[in-house]
């Protein structure tokens, strides 16, 4: 069972080659500790996070210690971002070591959902190369619970949506093109994680936010919306406004 709302990690780790109107800077271990604490009081479960999101899961790791099954933690395999510079690597030998290495860096022994990060060409990805072979494996070995990938196409969400347990697709005001693969999700029980909900930070105001939460949760099958933040008040606000549109939505 995930929250409605769950906690983009990029911004904990990553703060080169990431799409977002200003520029920041990584916050520091307290402030990373207190919005974890502020998280969990709002009753936020679910944590997307992923290796290329520079130290996010270094952080996540250091921080969660004995809260670790307090959460659904959902990680990445495919994307690689060192030296200011992604690249990706689809094969099977590589999402097996990728997810060990998760599983060290977390300090856990498992993770709860893992998605392959495409890199636009989803069907090539999952036709051709190892990744979903090795996350079915890696699941028959227990080491994570779910599979699937965060998808560009609706052909890719699709075929995740039939072969998988989880899609990450993008629905915002602006863009609404993978609404095929929610209602696909819906029909057949599939969990769906929203991405770029707020357009990446473009919404602005609270007006603003309100209207893409509506516009988000009135699609069917969304299982969880993950907003990226690191502001505190942006968190608290975000609660309160999902509320509000679930309960007029009820
Ligand atoms: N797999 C993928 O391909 C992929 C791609 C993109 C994202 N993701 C995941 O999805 C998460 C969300 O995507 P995203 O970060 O691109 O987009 P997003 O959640 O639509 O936007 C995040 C931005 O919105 C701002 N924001 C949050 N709440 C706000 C509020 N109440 N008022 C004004 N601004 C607000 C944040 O800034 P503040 O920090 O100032 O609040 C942040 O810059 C990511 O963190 C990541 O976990 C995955």
């Amino acid at each position: 069972m995930v929250s409605p709302l769950g906690l983009g990690t990029v911004k904990l780790g990553r703060n080169q080659q990431v799409k977002y109107p200003q520029a920041f800077d990584l916050p520091s271990d307290r402030a990373v500790r207190e919005l974890l604490a502020l998280a969990r009081e709002l009753g936020i479960n679910l944590l997307d996070t992923a290796p290329a999101y520079g130290s996010s899961q270094q952080r996540l790791g250091r921080m969660l210690g004995a809260q670790r099954k307090d959460w659904v933690i959902v990680s990445k395999v495919g994307e690689i971002f060192e030296h200011g510079e992604s690249r990706f690597d689809f094969s099977y030998e590589h999402t097996v070591a990728t997810v060990e290495q998760t599983l060290k860096t977390l300090k856990t022994d498992y993770v709860d959902c893992v998605l392959i990060h495409s890199d636009g060409n989803d069907l090539a990805i999952l036709d051709n190369q190892g990744a979903a072979s090795a996350l079915v494996d890696l699941k028959q070995r227990g080491l994570i619970r779910a599979h699937g990938m965060s998808s560009k196409t609706v052909e890719g969400g699709l075929r995740v949506v039939r072969d998988m347990d989880v899609v990450m697709a993008t629905c915002n005001v602006d863009y609404n093109d993978e609404l095929p693969v929610l209602q696909a999700a819906a029909e057949q029980h599939k969990g769906v994680l929203i991405k770029k909900g707020l357009m990446s930070g473009h919404v602005q105001g609270e007006e603003g936010v309100r209207h893409s939460f509506a516009h988000v949760f009135a699609q069917p099958g969304v299982s969880s919306m993950i907003v990226g933040t690191i502001n505190p008040d942006h968190l608290r606000s975000n609660v309160r406004l999902l509320q509000q549109v679930l309960e007029g939505a009820a």
